[in-house]
C-alpha cells in the first residue's frame, strides 16, 4: 500500500521546459516520492525541448482514438483529421535526472516551436483543447491498463491541462475498465482551460458529463472543473490557498464545488529542490555561501549590480523581483513605491516578463533612476539565480499566490522576502514585528492590504531593520536555516494517495 505505482501527469518539467513554478514542482516532488518507495512515471506532452532531453527506453504504445479497440463508443478524442500516424506513447528517461517518463507524441499538436501554451502573438494556441484532451485521454488509458506491464495504482494530474483525464477515467471505469485512484492538484485556479461547448463532440465528452454537476461551467466546458469534480482527492500547494479557494473571493467561480469537496481537499506546501536552490552548491552562484560565510553573498550582490548596470554600492538595500509580471503578482503596485525606495537609499533589480503596462511602468522608473533601478525583461534561469543570490530583499506582493517559490528561494539565500499575507506567502514568511524579532521567528516583511500604503509601510520596516545590523543578521540566519523540503511534501502526498486508494477500492485506509 505504501509503494504505489504513480502516473504523474503534467505539462512541464524543469530543466526541460519551464514557464513557472509548476516545472519546479514536477522536478522536485516525483524524486521525493520515489525516495519514499513510490514507483513514479511522468506523463508529459512531447514538446520539442522535452523530447530533446529524454532518452527513449522501453516500449512505445499506440494511443487509440475514442470509440475504437473496444472502448466505449463516442468517448475520447476523435481521430486526428491530419494525415499521419496516430498519437503514441514513448517510454524513456529524462537524461538530467534519470526520471522515468512517458512522452505523448501527437503529430501536429506538440511538435512545433515556441511557447507551449501561446502562439507567436501571445494568444492561447487555437487547438489547446485538443492538445490537452489527448494528454488527458492518454493518462486515462494508461490508468485503465493500456500498458499491461505497468498499471498505475494512482493517476495524479496537475492543473487544468490534465483535468479531462479524470472525466475520461470516470466514463471508462463506469464501462467496466480497471479503476486507479485519482488525485488532482491545483497549482493555480485562475487558469481553468474553458472552451466552447462545440468541442464536446470532437473530444468525445458524452452528454452524461456535460451538466452543472459535471464539467459544464456557465455553458462552456471547463477542464479544471473536470479535475475537481471527478478526482478522488484534490490537493493544492499550500494550506492557506486550500482554505482561500473555498471562498468566493478566490474561488474563481468554483468555490461552491470546492466547498462541497472540502473533505477531500488538502493543502500541501511545495518544497525547495536542494540540488537546484542551495547557495552553498549553486553552480550559477560562485563562490557559494551559507549563513556562516556571507562573503559569497556580498560578491553576488556586486556581480548583480554590474550585470544589471547598477551603481556598485555594497551597503545600499537591494530589492529584487524574479517573476511573471502579471496582475496575480501584485506588481502593478511596484512603480508607485520606487521613488521613495530610491530616495531612502534603496536599489531595485527586476527580472521578469509579462503585462506590457507593468513592463513599461518599470522601464520608466529605470529611466528616472539610472544606476539605482534596472529591469531585465525576459526569461533567464541563470540570471534568476544571480538576482536571488545578490538581493537583500525579494518582493512578492501578490494579489493571490497558491504557494509561491521565489520567497522560499529568497529565504534559503538570505534574501528576506517582503510579501503580502496571502496563500503560500502567508504560510511561509513571518513578519519582523517586534514580538517576532523577540522570539526569533521573524523571517521577512509581511503586509496585508493590496495597496501602495501597505506596501510602503513594509518597505519602511525593511529599511528600519537594516539600520539594526544585529537584528538583520539574526533574521537572515533564521531565514537561511528554515527548510521547506520535498520529503515532507512527499510524505503528505503519499498519505493522500493512500486515502484515495482506500476510497477507490472501498476499503478503510490504514
Ligand atoms: P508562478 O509559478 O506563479 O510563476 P512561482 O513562484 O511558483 O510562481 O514560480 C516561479 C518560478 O519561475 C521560479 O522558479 C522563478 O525563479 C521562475 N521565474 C519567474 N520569472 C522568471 C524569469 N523572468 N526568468 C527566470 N526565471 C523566472
Ligand atoms: C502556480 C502558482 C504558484 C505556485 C506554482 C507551483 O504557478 O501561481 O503560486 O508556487 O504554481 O505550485
Amino acid at each position: 500500500m505504501n509503494s504505489p505505482k504513480v502516473l504523474y501527469v503534467c505539462s512541464e518539467v524543469y530543466p526541460l521546459l519551464k514557464t513557472g513554478g509548476l516545472a519546479d514542482v514536477s522536478a522536485g516532488l516525483p524524486p521525493a516520492l520515489s525516495a519514499q518507495g513510490a514507483d513514479v512515471r511522468l506523463l508529459l506532452p512531447a514538446f520539442p525541448s522535452i523530447v530533446a532531453g529524454v532518452t527513449p527506453e522501453g516500449p512505445s504504445l499506440l494511443v487509440p482514438a475514442g470509440g475504437s479497440m473496444g472502448l466505449p463508443a463516442g468517448l475520447g478524442p476523435a481521430p486526428r483529421p491530419t494525415p499521419g500516424p496516430s498519437p503514441w506513447l514513448q517510454c524513456g528517461r529524462i537524461e538530467a535526472s534519470g526520471q522515468a517518463v512517458w512522452l505523448l507524441h501527437a503529430p501536429g499538436l506538440f511538435d512545433r516551436p515556441g511557447n507551449p501554451y501561446q502562439d507567436a502573438s501571445g494568444k492561447p494556441w487555437a487547438d489547446a483543447a485538443d492538445q490537452f484532451a489527448w494528454l488527458g485521454w492518454a493518462a486515462a488509458l494508461l490508468g485503465t491498463g493500456l500498458d499491461p506491464a505497468w498499471q498505475p495504482d494512482v493517476v495524479h494530474g496537475h492543473d487544468w491541462h490534465t483535468g479531462l483525464a479524470f472525466a475520461y477515467l470516470n466514463r471508462l471505469v463506469s464501462a467496466g475498465h480497471r479503476r486507479p485512484a485519482t488525485v488532482f492538484t491545483v497549482h493555480n485556479l485562475a487558469y481553468q482551460g474553458v472552451f466552447p461547448p462545440e468541442v464536446c463532440a470532437r473530444l468525445g465528452l458524452p452528454d452524461a458529463l456535460f451538466h452543472l454537476e459535471g464539467l459544464e461551467f456557465h455553458g462552456q466546458v471547463s477542464f479544471m472543473k473536470a479535475g475537481l469534480r471527478y478526482s478522488d482527492a484534490i490537493t493544492t500547494v499550500s494550506p492557506s490557498y486550500a482554505r482561500e479557494i473555498t471562498g468566493e473571493e478566490q474561488g474563481c467561480g468554483l468555490d461552491g464545488l470546492l466547498r462541497h469537496r472540502r473533505p477531500v481537499l488538502h493543502g500541501i506546501l511545495n518544497g525547495v529542490d536542494d540540488a537546484v536552490w542551495n547557495p552553498a552548491t549553486d553552480p550559477l552562484v560562485s563562490p557559494g555561501f551559507d549563513a556562516d560565510r556571507l562573503q559569497g553573498k556580498a560578491e553576488a550582490k556586486a556581480r548583480l549590480q554590474q550585470r544589471m548596470g547598477l551603481q556598485e554600492r555594497p551597503d545600499g538595500l537591494m530589492f529584487v523581483v524574479v517573476s511573471r509580471l502579471t496582475e496575480q503578482k501584485g506588481l502593478h503596485l511596484l512603480p508607485g513605491v520606487i521613488d521613495e525606495m530610491v530616495q531612502r537609499g534603496g536599489q531595485l533589480a527586476v527580472l521578469g516578463a509579462g503585462d506590457p503596462l507593468i513592463e513599461q511602468a518599470l522601464q520608466h522608473a529605470a529611466q528616472r533612476h539610472p544606476g539605482q533601478v534596472a529591469i531585465h525583461i525576459g526569461y533567464d534561469e541563470s540570471l534568476a539565480h544571480g538576482v536571488i543570490a545578490g538581493g537583500d530583499v525579494i518582493l512578492v506582493p501578490s494579489r493571490f499566490e497558491p504557494c509561491g517559490l521565489t520567497q522560499l528561494y529568497g529565504l534559503r539565500y538570505g534574501t528576506l522576502p517582503l510579501v503580502r499575507a496571502v496563500g503560500g506567502l502567508a504560510d511561509t514568511v513571518v513578519d519582523c514585528s517586534l514580538e517576532n524579532l523577540d522570539d526569533g521567528s521573524a523571517s521577512g516583511f509581511v503586509f496585508r492590504s493590496l495597496d501602495t500604503e501597505s506596501l510602503l509601510s513594509a518597505l519602511r520596516r525593511a529599511f528600519a531593520l537594516r539600520r539594526r545590523p544585529a537584528d538583520w543578521q539574526a533574521v537572515q540566519r533564521h531565514a537561511m536555516a528554515l527548510r521547506f523540503d520535498w520529503a515532507r511534501a512527499a510524505s503528505d502526498t503519499l498519505r493522500v494517495y493512500q486515502q484515495a486508494r482506500a476510497d477507490a477500492t472501498g476499503t478503510a485506509s490504514a
